[in-house]
């Protein structure tokens, strides 16, 4: 316990000074700088697999089922989802540059004429309205889970690519910079105390993934099958420190993941992969 308490009143120390007003672009040097201190031996381009970066075994696992992968035929129904056309006979490849080609890598972006962050989820549903279909539920791993399970793939390879440019959009990522450094819930546990500070220590049976790379591989598959998205993983997280969660895609979340990916930049995305 003594312990525990020394680990954190040290954090707070850290988070602080991480906190103090820096840009983005100071956040995200200090980030990398930070846990290349903690981790020496991973590379910068293993963030992209979470906890999997720090065990060796539970990699070799991941490397395994990702020859087969379990949900392939829910990434195929996702690339059915995408390829086939909307009434109007326009499909959602004809709403993104390069048909869709590393449109992920794009998002979250900052909507100067709407003043909000806009996820890649919502750039699918724009793509439905634009074309006279209903959007989807963000929160719905049915479809728009699988639809992302697909759509996100046609960024596999290509490197976070988050820009902030102007004061709303500075603003948008300090918010969410705020909830990841924020405690909250019955627990009282902000995202980077388990994220950053503890990020490699075990709770219960789960290795804490760092932040960094947070949001290069969404959705993912749990045990295989059960396939999360990264908005349902916020719910899931806020859940486990007894905080009532927001809906998927509010603006505290779009938010935080703006944050999370900008901090992510430079990375390779890898969508739809195994977790445990
Ligand atoms: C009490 C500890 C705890 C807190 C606080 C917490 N999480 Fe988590 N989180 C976990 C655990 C456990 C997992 C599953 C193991 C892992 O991958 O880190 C997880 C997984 C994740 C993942 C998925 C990582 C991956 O590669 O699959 C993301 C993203 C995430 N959390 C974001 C957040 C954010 C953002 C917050 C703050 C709103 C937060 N978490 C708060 C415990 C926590």
């Amino acid at each position: 316990m003594k312990k525990l308490l020394l680990t954190l009143v040290g954090a707070g120390a850290l988070l602080g000074a991480v906190y103090a007003s820096a840009s983005p672009e100071d956040d995200r040097v200090a980030t990398v700088n930070y846990y290349k201190h903690k981790f020496p031996d991973v590379k910068f381009k293993d963030y992209i697999y979470g906890s999997l970066a720090l065990d060796a075994d539970a990699k070799a696992q991941y490397d395994s089922i990702m020859e087969f992968p379990p949900f392939e035929t829910v990434v195929e129904q996702g690339k059915k989802m995408w390829e086939t056309p909307f009434k109007n006979g326009k499909k959602y490849a004809d709403c993104f540059a390069n048909g869709g080609k590393g449109a992920a890598a794009m998002y979250p972006m900052f909507d100067d004429k709407k003043g909000e962050v806009v996820i890649f989820d919502e750039a699918l549903n724009a793509c439905r309205v634009a074309n006279g279909e209903q959007p989807y539920d963000v929160g719905d791993a049915k479809t728009m889970g699988v639809l992302l399970s697909y759509a996100r793939t046609l960024s596999d390879g290509y490197k976070v690519n988050t820009k902030i440019n102007g004061a709303a959009a500075v603003a948008a990522y300090e918010d969410g910079k705020k909830t990841f450094y924020s405690r909250a819930g019955q627990l009282n546990f902000s995202c980077a105390n388990c994220h950053q500070v503890d990020a490699g220590v075990r709770l219960r049976s789960e290795l804490l993934s760092p932040h960094l790379g947070h949001t290069t591989h969404w959705p993912v598959f749990r045990g295989g099958d059960n396939l999360v998205t990264l908005q349902n993983r916020y719910v899931g997280c806020h859940k486990t420190v007894r905080h009532v969660p927001d809906k998927p895609g509010s603006v505290r979340y779009k938010n935080l993941e703006y944050f999370e990916s900008y901090i992510s930049n430079g990375l390779e995305m890898h969508a739809s992969v195994f977790r445990k």
